[in-house]
């Protein structure tokens, strides 16, 4: 049965689109909705553009109260039904209740090689690190932030000269490669790990 992917996201949305873009022909899964926190999101307009439903739960006047912008959300969710839900640069944290809900069916990526440097600011701290690689990890998402079962990973080198700037726009150009590919394996239940290159 084909598997319906929901794509929550707060910005421009370029891995949302590699996302959308891989969903046809044989693959296992379409996207049936794009949904973000932020009706400013540059990502809103190029899923509309793409024919997926979008919908907005601004989470501001939900203050401090995470559990009622969550129900919030769920409730955009059960209007559209879907089997997997991919976090694609969705900057809300979401709670162990939230998560526990959807676990086993939400994959997250994250700009960094997991287990390092989790959180912000990844590329400027492998960077201070003096790292020689940098990547990116998509992971299945589990309360503790930035964990979770890793299912993907792709390496770049970090250069000589490199800014966070420079060194992110290499990372991202793996992360379009590497979150649809994982997608495809994911919808069809397979957990193995995809390594890039
Ligand atoms: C990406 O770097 C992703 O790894 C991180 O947020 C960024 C989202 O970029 N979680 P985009 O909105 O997909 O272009």
């Amino acid at each position: 049965m084909t598997q319906r992917v929901a794509i929550l996201l707060s910005g421009g949305g370029s891995n949302m689109v590699s996302l959308v873009d891989s969903m046809t022909g044989d693959h296992p899964a379409r996207p049936c909705l794009v949904l973000s926190n932020n009706a400013g999101a540059g990502g809103l307009e190029k899923a509309r553009a793409r024919g997926v439903p979008t919908a907005v739960v601004d989470h501001r006047p939900y203050g401090e109260d995470r559990s009622a912008f969550e129900a919030a959300l769920n409730a955009v969710l059960a209007d559209h039904a879907p089997d997997i839900l991919c976090l694609a640069g969705f900057m809300r944290v979401l709670t162990g209740g939230f998560v526990q809900e959807w676990q086993g069916r939400m994959l997250n990526i994250h700009p960094s090689l997991l287990p390092k440097y989790r959180g912000l600011h990844t590329h400027a701290r492998a960077l201070a690190a003096g790292d020689a690689e940098a990547g990116c990890t998509v992971h299945e998402v589990t309360p503790e932030l930035d964990e979770g079962p890793m299912l993907g990973q792709a390496r770049v080198p970090a250069l000589p000269g490199d800014t966070p700037d420079s060194l992110a726009a290499r990372v991202l150009a793996e992360e379009h490669v590497l979150y649809p590919a994982v997608l495809r394996r994911f919808a069809m239940n397979d957990r193995t790990p995809i390594l890039l290159p």
